[in-house]
This record gives C-alpha cells, sequence and structure tokens, in this order.
C-alpha cells in the first residue's frame, strides 16, 4: 500500500467488528507490547490495547513492506510512540486514539500528526470540564450554545483540543487554555489561535474528521500542503 508524501490516510477500527479474537492479532506484538496488554486489569482494556496495536502493525508493515512484528517503536519524553531504525528512514508519522469501541490511526510522511476519538457521552459534568479547561474563547462559544447542543459541541472541542496537543507531542503537559479551537460541526480549519506564539497557528492545519455513529474525531497535522485520504467508511 502506498503512502505518498502528501497524503494523510486515516484509518478506523470498529473493535465490534473485528469479532471477539485477539488471538489473531497477539502474535503480531512485540514481547513487551504482550506484556503490556497482560498488565490490563480489565480484559475489554487487553482486547482493545491488542487489537489496536496488531492493526497499527499491520497497517505500518503494509506501508514499509515490512513484517508487522518486527516493526520496532520508539518514545518521546512525553510517550509518544513512533518507528525506530531503520523504519524510521521511511519518514512515517502516525498517531492512534482509542474510545469505546472505536480506534482511529492516522498515518503520514514528515509531518507531526495527532488523531482524537471521544464517544459522545461519556464523560459527565460537562460543564464543569468545560469551565476548568477550555479557553475563555471557546467557553463563550460553548456556553452561548442552548443546553441540547452542548453534549456534541464539549467533544468537538475536546477531540480538537486532544488531537493538536498529540500532534506537538506535548499531551496534557500543555495548557489547554493557551490555544483556541473552533466549536462549530464540520470545520476544516479549526485550529483558531495560539499563545503565547501566534505564528504557531498557521503551521498546523486541523479538521474534523468521520469517526461513526455516536463518536466525534478531529485531526490535526503540521503544515497545510496535504490531502486526506480516508478510509474509515464515514
Ligand atoms: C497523549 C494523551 C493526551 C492521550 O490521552 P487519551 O485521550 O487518554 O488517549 P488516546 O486514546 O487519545 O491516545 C492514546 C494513544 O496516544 C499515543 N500517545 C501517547 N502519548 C502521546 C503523546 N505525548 N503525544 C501524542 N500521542 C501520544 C499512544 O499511541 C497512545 O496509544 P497506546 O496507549 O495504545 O499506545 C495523554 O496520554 C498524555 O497527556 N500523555 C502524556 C503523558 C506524559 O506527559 N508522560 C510523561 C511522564 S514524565
Amino acid at each position: 500500500m502506498a503512502l505518498p508524501e502528501h497524503e494523510v490516510h486515516l484509518w478506523r477500527v470498529d473493535l465490534n467488528g473485528l469479532g471477539q479474537d485477539e488471538a489473531l492479532w497477539q502474535h503480531v506484538l512485540s514481547p513487551d507490547e504482550a506484556e503490556r496488554a497482560l498488565r490490563f486489569h480489565f480484559a475489554v482494556d487487553r482486547r482493545r490495547y491488542a487489537i489496536s496495536r496488531g492493526v497499527l502493525r499491520t497497517i505500518l508493515g503494509s506501508y514499509l513492506t515490512s513484517r508487522p512484528a518486527g516493526i520496532g517503536f520508539s518514545y518521546s519524553k512525553r510517550e509518544k510512540p513512533s518507528l525506530s531504525p531503520p523504519h524510521s528512514d521511511s519518514g512515517i508519522t502516525f498517531n492512534v486514539s482509542h474510545s469505546g469501541e472505536v480506534t482511529l490511526l492516522a498515518f503520514t510522511r514528515k509531518r507531526d500528526i495527532g488523531v482524537d476519538v471521544e464517544q459522545i457521552g461519556r464523560k459527565s459534568d460537562l460543564e464543569a470540564i468545560a469551565r476548568r479547561f477550555f479557553s475563555a474563547h471557546e467557553q463563550e462559544q460553548f456556553f452561548a450554545l442552548p443546553a441540547a447542543e452542548r453534549g456534541e459541541a464539549f467533544f468537538r472541542c475536546w477531540t480538537r483540543k486532544e488531537a493538536y496537543i498529540k500532534a506537538t507531542g506535548d499531551g496534557l503537559s500543555l495548557a489547554l487554555s493557551q490555544f483556541d479551537v473552533s466549536i462549530a460541526p464540520g470545520h476544516r480549519d479549526a485550529l483558531l489561535a495560539t499563545r503565547p506564539d501566534a505564528s504557531e497557528t498557521a503551521r498546523w492545519s486541523m479538521r474534523e474528521v468521520s469517526a461513526g455513529a455516536g463518536y466525534v474525531g478531529a485531526l490535526c497535522v503540521g503544515g497545510r500542503d496535504w490531502r486526506l485520504r480516508d478510509w474509515t467508511g464515514g
């Protein structure tokens, strides 16, 4: 499978659709991943991890024309995974997100990338979380909405914020109030402002992506000269 430089590929895994057989995927995991899978307290988490990692390796193996189990990962100090040598020479970058029964996987070359998915309705106290974590601009948009529209809007905002902090690799060490995203549905240019460096905004493209009924997804990619190939079926 080809992954040209100016493309971003988005894949969606429906864990229900893949059945219960996590053993199918176990054989492509590395020994440390197999060990990590065993440490999950709940079987549902173990299954999700094994299948998602198995699918990640299988897709990467196809781009790299390499054996999935032989692919090595490196981790940044904030735990963002990337390909380790010799596969890092391919320039392929990727990011993964899980929520409920869905895993989204995004791939590109020579660009930072972050993806996030959330199952709508999986958090309670949305207003309190918004007050604590959304920027002033986002709160203004959010609280101006009628209460009935706030549920989906919350998850749109949250996935966009997470996609950005995953693309930069900072994770939650980056203050979520330091940038503004749009909370409007279907937005194709959803990163609105960054602080203290306002020029950072233009370095990224952020958009909503399809994640399936009952889910919201967002993608954030370095640069603007790329096109999305969406294999999610959405
Ligand atoms: C990245 C982060 C925001 C994701 O949280 P989340 O919404 O609960 O989880 P998601 O399902 O969307 O994403 C999880 C995936 O993101 C990837 N990931 C992990 N850390 C990441 C980071 N810093 N940046 C980007 N992606 C990251 C992994 O592939 C992970 O999947 P895996 O556990 O199956 O390998 C959160 O885990 C975080 O802030 N991590 C940083 C932790 C850190 O700073 N550690 C250093 C300790 S000194």
